[in-house]
């Protein structure tokens, strides 16, 4: 990045924070998720360390809070409420553990409290009585909400003790609550509450206290205002524990821990078990116990040196579209993805995400160039989320899906009632290609050794045309190919004559009748059991059958009667590829079989069978394959290599089986 691309960087990011702040910490409605805010803030942080002659004394990285711009009465804080540094690694921790060492040395021990996701509040007692509840605000001067917080139910009114003191902890709404909440907001057509936090906040900052009141708001308190010693107390466990002795609610998941190794300990259970919580936290946060040692490592002027929050992977990050990449797929449909600058979504690294069909890219308006936000849909595959559109270029220009075909250039059509565009040459390669490679593929013809790249370079050296082609092949054509031996070659071919084998259900999945999936392929291999009934097969017939509607009637219909698929099917009966339903129906009350009604467990590493295999085979016979071994299992088969499901059967004195045992029984 040049200075000058630096600077304008910088400008844009002080300028789009700002906005995001004001949206966030002033209207309680803000337009882009947390993570989004802290990625931004975080680049910011180091552009200007880079290049502090850009920094504005009013950029957003200067600033401690939020403004106070509200109707309640502003109140000023005894002592500065701070906030936390943040960290986003193991890494940062590390680095934090180590200055903490070089200010008070090895002899010292953390508590890790969960980082609950709601908003800081102050409340204040005299002789045991609340007397005033505050917002922290910019951290020096918050909002008077008393009225407010006394409407929640776990803030009490009264101390067990007559003390006079300051509590500080977080104010959340639980998700249960915030559902039920938006749920109404989107019945009456109100604006919804973008997370639990800002719908807590949103509830406090309400004039009427009865609002508040409605919300279902709670607490946990974290800290006393000052350091408890007027209270006897050496650390911040017993603050806490001394908090729920006077009547607060503080949370019940803090751990001691005594080195970093603890601390990752505590921090990956909780990424895990985060999801089960019934409130949001967004990280760990980590203290320095002792008292005496918080003061000895002293404070910055926003952040404690004896405490960090450590903060759980985005879910949601903001990345650029370098490119929208198009592909054909088997049935001609053109998708366009996103290729990404890579950006890690939490914990994997992202590049490239579906954008569907041209509606969707129409609708969000994703172009080339823009910043978006990236997120994981169902925590799995990545989907553009959001344009940033305060960040988009002046001379962007809007996407346009192209009007031919990527792979064969032939024109593109819209079907009518389909959102996709089509490329419907027959003859495309890209299709072509990718028909072939679901053919070949597992639940189709389970051809192995014939991956992407070898189905490619077929299609390109002209060795096959369409999938018949596969059964013409021979050694000599494939050793030709690249990074094609001799031994793969062999495997290649055996691959293919074992597959003449497979049962009809195979044969109708790879052949892509569209709407005919594995499983409709398998009821109509059952029902008809030979190609030919198939075929002579009426849609009145088709759709007779329970489990078929009349979409896939009459695409099935549709495909048979096509010439140009009656000619293939003939090159593949020629080829000698069995057209039959050979999986037997299977009465499963009254097989005569070793392994009727019985549990059985595959473990280790079978070596004649594949792992499928065995349990179709065993299934066929009326057993029940399972993954884990309990009393209930009758029988365990142990391939080579077997670990605890073994040892387990064992124990439990349950039969079990080699490989070879289960071939000879399999074969009787
Ligand atoms: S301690 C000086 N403990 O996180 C230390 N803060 O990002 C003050 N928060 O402003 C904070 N859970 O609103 C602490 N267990 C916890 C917390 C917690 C949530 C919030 C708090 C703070 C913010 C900093």
């Amino acid at each position: 990045m040049t200075e000058q691309q630096a600077k304008a960087r910088i400008e844009e990011l002080q300028r789009v924070l700002t906005q995001y702040g004001h949206e966030y910490y002033d209207l309680d409605m803000p337009t882009v998720p947390d993570g989004v805010y802290d990625q931004l803030m975080q680049e910011l942080i180091q552009l200007e360390e880079q290049y502090p002659s850009y920094r504005q004394p009013d950029s957003p990285t200067q600033r401690v809070g939020g403004a106070i711009i509200s109707a309640f009465e502003k109140v000023a804080h005894d002592h500065p409420m701070l906030s936390l540094g943040d960290t986003f690694s193991q890494e940062d921790l590390r680095a934090f553990d180590e200055r903490v060492r070089q200010g008070i040395g090895e002899n010292f021990r953390y508590v890790c409290e969960l980082k609950i996701d709601g908003l800081a509040i102050s409340l204040k007692y005299e002789n045991g009585v609340f007397v005033q509840g505050a917002t922290r605000g910019n951290g020096t001067i918050g909002e008077n909400i008393t009225e407010n917080l006394k409407t929640v139910r776990s803030v009490p009114l009264r101390l067990t003790k007559p003390l006079t003191l300051e509590a500080r902890g977080e104010c959340y709404m639980p998700k249960r609550s915030f559902n039920k909440l938006n749920k109404e907001r989107a019945e009456r057509e109100e604006n919804l509450f973008a997370n639990p936090r800002n719908a807590a906040a949103g509830s406090l900052r309400q004039l009427d206290p009865k609002i508040a009141a409605s919300r279902n708001l709670s607490t946990f308190m974290y800290a006393l205002g000052t350091n408890g010693e007027e209270f006897g107390l050496e650390r911040h466990s017993e603050a806490l524990d001394f908090l729920q002795e006077l009547g607060f609610r503080s949370n019940d998941e803090r751990r001691i821990c005594h080195n970093l190794d603890e601390v990752f300990a505590y921090i990956d259970e909780w990424t895990e078990k985060r999801p089960t919580l019934p409130y949001e936290i967004d990280g760990i946060v980590i203290k320095v116990d002792d008292y005496h040692q918080q003061q000895e490592l002293g404070n910055t002027v926003k952040v404690p040196r004896w405490s960090i929050a450590y903060k759980f992977p985005a879910e949601e990050v903001v990345t650029t579209v370098l490119d929208i990449d198009l592909t054909v797929g088997r049935t001609g449909v053109v998708t366009p993805t996103a290729v990404l600058e890579p950006v890690l979504v939490a914990g994997t690294t992202v590049q490239r995400a579906s954008l569907h069909n041209e509606d969707i890219i129409r609708e969000k308006d994703i172009r080339i160039g823009d910043k978006v936000i990236i997120r994981k849909a169902g925590d799995i595959i990545p989907e553009v989320k959001q344009v940033l559109f305060d960040q988009r270029s002046e001379e962007s220009v809007a996407y346009e899906m192209p009007t031919h075909c990527p792979a064969c250039d032939s024109e593109l059509v819209r079907l009518e009632e389909e959102v996709a565009l089509r490329c419907v040459n027959p003859q495309c390669f890209a299709q072509i290609a990718e028909g072939l490679a679901h053919f070949v593929s597992r639940n189709a013809m389970n051809i192995e050794g014939c991956g992407e790249k070898v189905v490619a370079q077929l299609l390109r050296e002209g060795l096959v045309k369409d999938v018949s082609g596969l059964y013409d092949l021979n050694m000599e054509e494939l050793i030709q190919l690249e990074r094609m031996g001799e031994k793969s070659a062999t495997k290649l071919l055996q691959a293919i004559e074992a597959s003449k084998e497979n049962s009809l259900e195979r044969l109708l999945f790879g052949l892509g009748i569209r709407h005919v999936g594995s499983k409709a392929g398998k009821i109509l291999a059952e029902h008809f059991e030979t190609m030919d009934a198939l075929m002579a097969a009426t849609e009145e017939e088709l759709t007779r059958i329970f489990e078929i509607g009349e979409k896939m009637a009459d695409s099935v219909v549709t495909y048979f009667a096509n010439e140009d698929v009656q000619l293939l099917l003939g090159r593949l009966r020629e080829a000698g590829v069995n057209m039959t339903y050979t999986g037997k129906k299977i009465d499963r009350t009254d097989i005569d079989s070793n392994f009727n009604g019985k549990t059985i467990v595959l473990t280790g590493k079978l070596e004649r069978l594949t792992r499928q295999d065995a349990k179709a085979k065993i299934e066929a016979l009326g057993g029940n394959v399972t993954g884990s071994v309990s009393k209930k299992t009758d029988l365990v088969i142990a391939g080579a290599e077997a670990g605890s499901k073994l040892s387990k059967a064992e124990q439990l004195g349950i039969e079990v089986w080699d490989e070879t045992r289960l071939i000879e029984e399999l074969s009787e």
